[in-house]
């Protein structure tokens, strides 16, 4: 995977996603090793992070290399300059580009024009770097990912394209359920159907979130108003009412199920209390998980072609 760009999950064979949480659980419970020793990761942000910024610095310095932080108003990515000249200047500084955009296309070309590996920390259509995390996190609490069965309720977001690649990649069953307007696009549906045909999982989108929850090892959710939608809160407060998970559908899922949510979250929306502070809840292995997932992605794209 040496010199690659990591976009998207579908940049990703199976194999290599076995590859990348199998590294990633090694560092986990390893160490890490002194593999990236000198060299410097650019961190391009145009919307805020705590997670995502955070444990890519952390985990490049526990490679044994550094990073830049490049936040949007320093840069102004297409505003002070083009996209193509941001990454081609970078790329003669830097041996990764690690960027989180509104526009996922602003990726796309970074990616076309820079000469290092450019990693999507988020855009409006996916967030590939979660979904890693989140499927080390079902494997160490479920014991694999292969057979589980997913539940992801609300917005057919960023989160979920990602999540429901990855699932479907690994041989996982889930069931996405969002109101109708709020569904994951539907080329992501057929490219997530087929990538679950070929690895014996399965994957639909339903509207009802009694009948994805049932029974269901991992029920996750994400906020109803994602970084840059905010006009349409009021809208969404209404669209997603009926999605809140409660202890009440946390109860018709399997007795051992797991929360998950890839965090921030706000409470009396799409989580309560309860859930999220309560016993079934994942989240902060999560979260501590991007350290591990991402450290294994910039060993495999930066690192040497042993690793
Ligand atoms: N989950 C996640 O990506 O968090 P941040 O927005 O804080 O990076
Ligand atoms: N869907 C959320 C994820 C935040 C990590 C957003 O895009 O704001």
């Amino acid at each position: 995977m040496r010199g690659r760009d990591f976009i998207s999950i579908e940049d990703l064979s199976a194999d290599e996603l076995q590859v990348v949480l199998a590294t990633a659980a090694r560092l986990k419970s390893e160490g890490y090793p002194n593999a990236l020793a000198g060299q410097t990761l650019a961190l391009l942000f145009e919307k805020p992070s705590l997670r995502t910024r955070v444990s890519f610095d952390v985990g490049m310095q526990r490679l044994g290399g550094h990073t830049v932080y490049l936040p949007q108003s320093e840069v102004g990515l297409g505003q002070r300059e083009p996209v193509a000249d941001v990454a081609r200047v970078l790329s003669r500084y830097v041996h990764g580009i690690v960027a989180r955009t509104y526009a996922h296309q602003t990726l796309v070309d970074l990616a076309e024009h820079a000469s290092v590996p450019v990693i999507n920390a988020l855009s409006d259509e996916s967030h590939p770097c979660q979904a890693l995390a989140d499927l080390q996190t079902i494997n160490e609490r479920k014991g694999g990912v292969r057979g589980v069965r997913i539940a992801f309720i609300g917005d057919g977001n960023n989160v979920a394209v990602s999540l429901a690649q990855a699932s479907a990649l690994a041989g996982a069953h889930m069931t996405i359920a969002s109101p109708a307007g709020y569904r994951i696009p539907e080329e992501v549906m057929i490219g997530a159907e087929e990538f679950a045909r070929a690895s014996g999982g399965s994957f639909r989108v339903i509207a009802s979130p009694e009948e994805a929850v049932d029974g269901v090892d991992v029920v996750y959710t994400d906020v109803w108003t994602s970084m840059g939608q905010e006009d349409s809160y009021e809208r969404r407060l209404q669209a997603f009412a009926e999605y809140q998970v409660t202890p009440e559908l946390m109860a018709l899922a399997h007795p051992d199920a797991i929360f998950m949510h890839d965090l921030p979250a706000h409470r009396g929306e799409e989580i309560v209390d309860a859930v999220i502070e309560g016993p079934q809840s994942a989240v902060f292995d999560q979260a501590e998980n991007r350290l591990h997932a991402q450290a294994a992605i910039l060993l495999l794209l930066l690192g040497e072609a042993t690793e």
